[in-house]
C-alpha cells in the first residue's frame, strides 16, 4: 500500500503518540475533517436555556401542585413558597432574556444559528429526508445520512417545542406574571391581552402554561435520548458538537 511521506511521517513521529497506531489511524487522522458550527453564544445559550428550563419545570411543577408544607408558627418563618415562586420568575427572565439574545443571534451569527428558527416546509428534499430521519430513528433505515447542522427530525423538533414553545411559555407565563403585579405595571402593558383572549379566566391560562411544560419536557426526554444515541450511533460527533462547537464525522464517505 503506498503512503503519503507525511502519513508515513505521522506514524513515525509525535504526533500519534500510541505506540500501536495503525497506518490507517494516520490516514484517518490526516483526512477526517471536523466543521465549526455551534458558535459560542450558540453553546452558552443552550446549556443556560437548559439549566433555566430545568428550575421552572420544578418550581413550577410546585406551583401546580403545591405539597403540604409549613406547620405552626410566623409566617415570616414560612417563605418556601415564597422562594419557590422567586426562582421560577427569577429563572423565567434568564429563559426569556436568553431567548432574546438567541433571536438576535439568528441575526449576526452564521447560518447554522438560523436552522431553528425556520422550517424549509417548501422544499420536497427536505420533507424526504424528515421522512428518512424518522425511518432511521425507528430503526428502519439501517444506514444514517450525514448533516452539518440539525437534521431535519432535530430541526423540525427544535423548531415546535422550542422556538415556538419559548414564546407560549414566555407570553402566557407573562401574563400570569401581570396578573400578581396588578393592572399599570409593564407586564400588564405588554401581556395584558392575554387573560381576556382565553375568555377572562386566568385558570384558563394556568392551565394551558401548565400544559406547555409537559410539552417541553417530553421534548427534553426525547432529545436527550436522541442526542445520545445519535452520538453513538451516527457518522458524526453530537454532544461534544454542543461543548467545543466543531462538529467531527467518522468516515470519509462522500454521501
Ligand atoms: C432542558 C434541556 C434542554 C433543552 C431545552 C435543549 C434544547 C436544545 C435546542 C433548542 C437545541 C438547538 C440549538 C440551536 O440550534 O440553537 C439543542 C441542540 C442540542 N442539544 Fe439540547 N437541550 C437540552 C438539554 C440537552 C442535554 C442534557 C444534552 C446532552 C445530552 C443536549 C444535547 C444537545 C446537542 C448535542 C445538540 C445539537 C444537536 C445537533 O447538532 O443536531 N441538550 N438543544
Ligand atoms: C419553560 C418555561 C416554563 C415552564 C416549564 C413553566 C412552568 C410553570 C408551571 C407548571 C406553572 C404552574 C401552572 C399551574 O398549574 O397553575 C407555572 C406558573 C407560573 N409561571 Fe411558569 N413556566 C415557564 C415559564 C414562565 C415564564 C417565562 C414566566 C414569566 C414570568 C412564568 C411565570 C409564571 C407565573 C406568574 C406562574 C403562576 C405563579 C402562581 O400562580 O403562583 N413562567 N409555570
Amino acid at each position: 500500500m503506498n503512503i503519503h511521506p507525511r502519513d508515513a511521517e505521522l506514524v513515525g513521529g509525535a504526533l500519534l503518540t500510541e505506540p500501536d497506531a495503525t497506518e490507517e489511524d494516520a490516514r484517518s487522522a490526516r483526512r477526517v475533517t471536523a466543521v465549526y458550527v455551534y458558535e459560542w453564544p450558540v453553546r452558552a445559550w443552550h446549556w443556560m436555556n437548559a439549566l433555566a428550563i430545568l428550575v421552572l419545570c420544578v418550581t413550577g411543577y410546585f406551583i401546580g401542585s403545591p405539597p403540604q408544607i409549613g406547620g405552626w408558627g410566623e409566617a415570616s418563618e414560612h417563605f418556601l413558597f415564597g422562594w419557590i415562586r422567586f426562582a421560577h420568575f427569577a429563572a423565567a427572565y434568564i429563559f426569556a432574556a436568553g431567548f432574546l439574545g438567541r433571536l438576535y443571534w439568528a441575526f449576526v451569527g452564521n447560518h447554522h444559528a438560523r436552522q431553528m428558527f425556520y422550517l424549509p416546509v417548501w422544499s420536497g428534499r427536505w420533507w424526504k429526508e424528515v421522512l428518512f430521519e424518522l425511518k432511521w430513528y425507528a430503526f428502519i433505515e439501517p444506514h444514517p445520512k450525514k448533516y452539518i447542522g440539525h437534521n431535519p427530525l432535530a430541526q423540525v423538533a427544535m423548531f415546535t417545542f422550542i422556538t415556538l414553545g419559548s414564546v407560549f411559555m414566555i407570553v402566557t407565563g407573562f401574563a400570569l406574571y401581570a396578573e400578581g403585579q396588578q393592572a399599570g405595571g409593564w407586564a400588564d402593558a405588554l401581556f395584558g391581552w392575554v387573560i381576556p383572549a382565553v375568555g377572562g379566566n386566568s385558570m384558563t391560562l394556568h392551565t394551558l402554561h401548565h400544559f406547555g411544560m409537559w410539552a417541553i419536557v417530553i421534548f427534553v426526554i426525547i432529545h436527550v435520548y436522541a442526542a445520545i444515541r445519535e452520538d453513538i450511533m451516527s457518522r458524526q460527533s453530537m454532544v461534544s458538537t454542543m461543548i467545543s462547537g466543531h462538529r467531527m464525522f467518522k468516515d470519509d464517505d462522500p454521501d
